[in-house]
This record gives C-alpha cells, structure tokens and sequence, in this order.
C-alpha cells in the first residue's frame, strides 16, 4: 500500500522573545546573533504549556486544511526530545485531548531528526497495510531545558510543533528514505538527568541541552552534503528534480554552506530559523508550513526532507507535496 501526505498545521507559544531578551543577563548582542545563526526571533512555551499542548495546537491548525474526519486515525507519533514527562508518552495524552479512539500512540527520540523518522515509520505501517492513517508530530518545548548561563547555546533554542498526516493511498507521493547515526558524537549535544557517563566520559546530567557547537556545526555541514547526495541516488533522481529542501534548521549558515556545496539555489531551501529559532523535531514542518503558505511551495512540487541532531542521527526522505493551504 502507497502512502501521502494530505495535511499540514504548526503551532507555537504567544510568547515572542527577540534577541534583545538575551542582552540584559549575557554578553552577546542582537547583531551577533543575526550574523552567526540567522535567529531574529523565537517563542518559549509559559510554564504551565508544554509539549502536548503545542501538539494539539498543531493539530487544530492542520484541520483547518483537512475536510476529513480526524477520529480515525489509527496511530500516533510524536518526535519529541521536550516530552511533557517520561511516561505517559505526548503522544498518548494528544490522543487523549483530541478524543481520538483506538490508536496506537508512540513518542520517539531522535532529537532533530525525529520528525523525519516518524514519517518514515508511517510509511511502513501503511506498508505493512496494518495502519491506514497516522498522525505524525514533532514538537518541542526546548526553553524548559536550556542552560541559559550558557550563551553559544541558549540563543539557539525556540518552541514549536508541526503535524502532518500520512494516509494510504493508491498513488505514492513518499518515495525512499535513509537512516544513519553516528553514536561516536554522542556527547557532542546530549541532555541527561541520570546517565553519568557518554562515550567513556563523564557529563553534568542537569536535564539542560549541552552542545559543542563547533563540533556539532562541522559534522551537520558535511554529513548533510553527502546523505543528501545518497538520498538522491536512492531514489535514482538528481538535485535538478527537487523543487524544495526542507533540512533541519539549526543556524542559516550550516544551510548556505550546504547549499553552496551542492550548488543549489538558497532561494529553494526552506527554513524556519529566522522566525522560530531552532525548533528541533519541529523545525521542519514549521519551514514547510511556511513554505506553502508563503506560496513558495506548490502541490507536486518534489520536496528533499532532511533531519539532523542529538545522536548524532539523521534521516531523510523524498516526498510530494500534495497540500495547498493558501
Ligand atoms: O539542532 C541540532 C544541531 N545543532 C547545530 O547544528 C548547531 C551547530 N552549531 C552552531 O550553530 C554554532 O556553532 C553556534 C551558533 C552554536 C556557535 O557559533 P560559532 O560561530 O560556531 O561560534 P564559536 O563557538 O566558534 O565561537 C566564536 C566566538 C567565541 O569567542 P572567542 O573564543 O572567539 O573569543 C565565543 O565565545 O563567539 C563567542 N560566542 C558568542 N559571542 C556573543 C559564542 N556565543 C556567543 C553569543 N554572543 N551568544
């Protein structure tokens, strides 16, 4: 059984935090945090909102552009490194709030490239033709675990959540994916409240995101360069058929080198970083969201997915875009 996708919706907190914000507690500047990451702004979650919530948010949006039932939805997923709690999973208590019986309800980790691996997921649980349509979220409260006396790190971070449904169909419109993880790099962006020791080394377990930016920042560039070229020779197409990237945004600079590499059109990379800050799981619907609703993105336009993080993983897809929600 093929699948596509036929809706889209994000959400994110009221709260807008400019770059100013940062300016009264940390030596850093608006100016540097425009010219080194490209963030102009983010939102953070008030202390009563969390994950789940947003997630109900986005879902509420997407059915904005999805005249059919939402009750029949037969699993859920939500990419989430921010869940509400360790058990119950976000993604029961969203099919709780949104009343929807009888699904099977997962949370998955994979930090920034989660949103990526859950829709691969959904295509194989419609593969297997033992789902028929999935809820597929990625959504982050990241305020509520940033160390803000760290100012290469705290400056980065925003709030937000992306839904999509991936439904059976007779046509296919999700072609082929790939997965890869480098554990190596494991304590090179981590957050832990118990583990003591990543890759043989001891880590503050503070339940605060810890990145080495240089590190994460060079491995993201070339990482990306080279699956994103495995990824078009998986699905036996070149970079001349693919109309929009969509990779995770993590600072607009590790998305022009990448760009400048591959010698493709900054115009034809979506992103979400300006807007949203890093968003994690979230990044990438909000930048395809936007994307369609700025009237960039088109329905069949062949889009490139390709998440990034916490692992170090990363996955990514080829997709159509079958949504018009302008
Ligand atoms: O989403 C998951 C994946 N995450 C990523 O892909 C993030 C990848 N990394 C990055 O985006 C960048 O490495 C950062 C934005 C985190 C840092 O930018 P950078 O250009 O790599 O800065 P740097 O760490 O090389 O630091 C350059 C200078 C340092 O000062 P010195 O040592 O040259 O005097 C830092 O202390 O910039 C300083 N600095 C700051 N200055 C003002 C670091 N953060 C700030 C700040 N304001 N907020």
């Amino acid at each position: 059984m093929s699948s596509i996708i036929t809706s889209i919706g994000i959400c994110h907190p009221a709260k807008e935090i400019k770059n100013s914000y940062f300016e009264d507690f940390l030596d850093t500047s608006d100016q540097w945090i425009r010219e080194r990451t490209g963030i102009e702004r983010r939102f953070f979650a008030l202390e009563n909102e969390f994950t789940s919530d947003l997630c109900v948010g986005a879902v509420q949006s997407l059915s904005e552009n999805y005249n059919k039932e939402l009750g029949d939805i037969d699993f859920v997923i939500v990419a989430t490194t921010t869940p509400d709690q360790t058990v119950p999973s976000v993604a029961s208590q969203v099919q709780n709030k949104l009343n929807i019986k009888q699904a099977g309800c997962i949370d998955i980790s994979a930090a920034c490239g989660g949103f990526v691996y859950g829709i691969i997921l959904a295509k194989g649980l419609i593969a297997a033709k033992t789902h028929r349509k999935v809820l597929v979220i990625g959504a982050e409260t990241l305020s509520k675990v940033t160390d803000f006396s760290d100012r290469s790190s705290c400056i980065l971070f925003g709030d937000g959540a992306g839904a999509v449904i991936v439904e059976a169909s007779e046509h296919n419109g999700i072609f082929n994916a790939l997965t890869d993880t480098d554990g190596s790099y494991g304590k090179e962006l981590y957050l832990s409240n118990r583990a003591l020791y990543l890759n043989d080394e001891k880590i503050v377990a503070d339940n605060k995101l810890h990145q080495n930016g240089r590190v994460v920042f060079k491995w993201a560039v070339s990482t990306l360069v080279k699956k994103i070229r495995e990824l078009l020779s998986v699905n036996n197409t070149d970079l001349q058929d693919i109309d929009f990237l969509i990779p995770h945004s993590a600072n607009i600079r590790i998305l022009e080198a990448v760009c400048k590499e591959l010698d493709f059109p900054i115009d034809r990379c979506m992103e979400s970083i300006r807007q949203y800050g890093n968003t994690s799981a979230a990044s990438i619907p909000i930048a395809w969201y936007n994307g369609i609703k700025n009237g960039k993105i088109k329905p069949k336009d062949n889009l490139l997915l390709i998440g990034f993080g916490g692992g170090m993983t990363c996955a990514g897809i080829c997709l159509r875009n079958e949504i018009d929600i302008r």
